[in-house]
């Protein structure tokens, strides 16, 4: 199932908000309204963020704005996925050359697919036959435009004929476990069980996990950048000898910076407040709602690229 295509000049994306119950297909017309999607988070996931947004850069570009603004623009929906940053400076790199943005969009689009079955062919040599895999949000096709990248490793094992077993953490606050992790491997037909994030300390406890692969929204200098709730299954997978993997493409290193300089988005306080439509805490309750944590290095066993797994940087 693709997250985005292009059609008529337009871009059609998975309303991801509406999963697992609607299938919807929203059209963005403009590249504001490709802002507004990823603000919204109906696409989200590092790798679809930065296609999406090589899009958004085509519909400017075919409205004939100008690029320089727009990309400034565009960059500021989210702060934690480099994904982002590095496909509008691609598109404005391709301008320079004299390449069109959707036609570079459009070969981006390609590239995402064939990595993520590089990452997949990888990170199936780590995954051993009757495995029990713990994945923390969605680093799944739906946090790409197809195949995925810690999914994309478990889609790869099972091709490869192994039996596997996945363990969705739920991912408060906004579900992406739950409602898109599981939806996913249910797709696939990959026995799947959900937990609530804090039970992922027990069932390693427990013996009921052989292996953790997650997502990344930056790996940087000391350690790597991930949904909120990744440090403390890292620090679980080490307390209980859990081999602790990261699946993610060269397009989500920025090895410029130490992690530690990586700005934490900080999302609004109803996500918290809030389950669903149900309220769940007090009036005036005061929120903290970090998007992402930061895993240290050290307790990263690897990282899983296109290229080959990597010792964390
Ligand atoms: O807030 P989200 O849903 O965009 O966060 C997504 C994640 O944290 C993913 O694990 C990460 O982007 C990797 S996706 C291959």
């Amino acid at each position: 199932m693709k997250t985005l295509y292009w059609k008529n000049n337009h871009l059609f994306l998975l309303d991801q908000t509406k999963l697992p119950d609607e299938v919807i297909y929203t059209k963005c017309k403009t590249y504001r309204e490709v802002i507004h999607a990823i603000k919204t988070l109906m696409v989200r996931g590092a790798p679809a963020i930065g296609v999406a947004a090589a899009f958004a850069m085509a519909l400017a570009e075919l409205a004939g704005e100008d690029l320089d603004k727009v990309a400034g623009e565009i960059k500021a929906a989210r702060p934690t996925a480099v994904n982002l940053f590095w496909a509008v400076d691609r598109i404005l790199k391709a301008k320079s050359r004299g390449i069109s943005a959707l036609d570079e969009a459009f070969l981006m689009f390609e590239e995402d697919i064939q990595t993520n079955q590089a990452i997949g062919k990888y990170g199936a040599q780590v995954i051993d036959e009757g495995d029990t895999v713990l994945t923390h949000c969605n680093a799944g096709a739906l946090a790409c435009v197809d195949y995925g990248t810690a999914l994309g490793v478990i889609r790869a094992a099972v091709d490869e004929g192994k039996n596997l077993h996945v363990v969705c953490d739920e991912t408060r606050p906004v579900c992406q476990g739950a409602r898109l992790s599981v939806f996913e491997m249910q797709q696939e037909g990959v026995p799947v069980k959900l937990i609530v994030d804090s039970a992922a300390g027990r069932l390693m406890q427990e013996g009921k996990i052989n292996k953790v692969v997650i997502g990344a929204d930056r790996v940087a200098r000391g350690g790597v950048a991930n949904k909120i709730g990744s440090l403390m299954v890292a620090l679980a997978a080490k307390r209980f000898n859990v081999p602790f993997y990261v699946a993610a493409p060269k397009s989500t290193f920025d090895e410029e910076i130490s992690i530690y300089d990586v700005e934490i988005e900080e999302r609004d306080p109803d996500e918290v407040l809030y389950f669903g439509k149900c309220r769940v805490a007090p009036e005036g309750t005061e929120v903290e709602n970090p998007a992402f944590d930061i895993v240290p290095s050290d307790l990263i066993t690897g990282i899983i690229t296109e290229n080959g797994i990597l010792d964390p940087i």
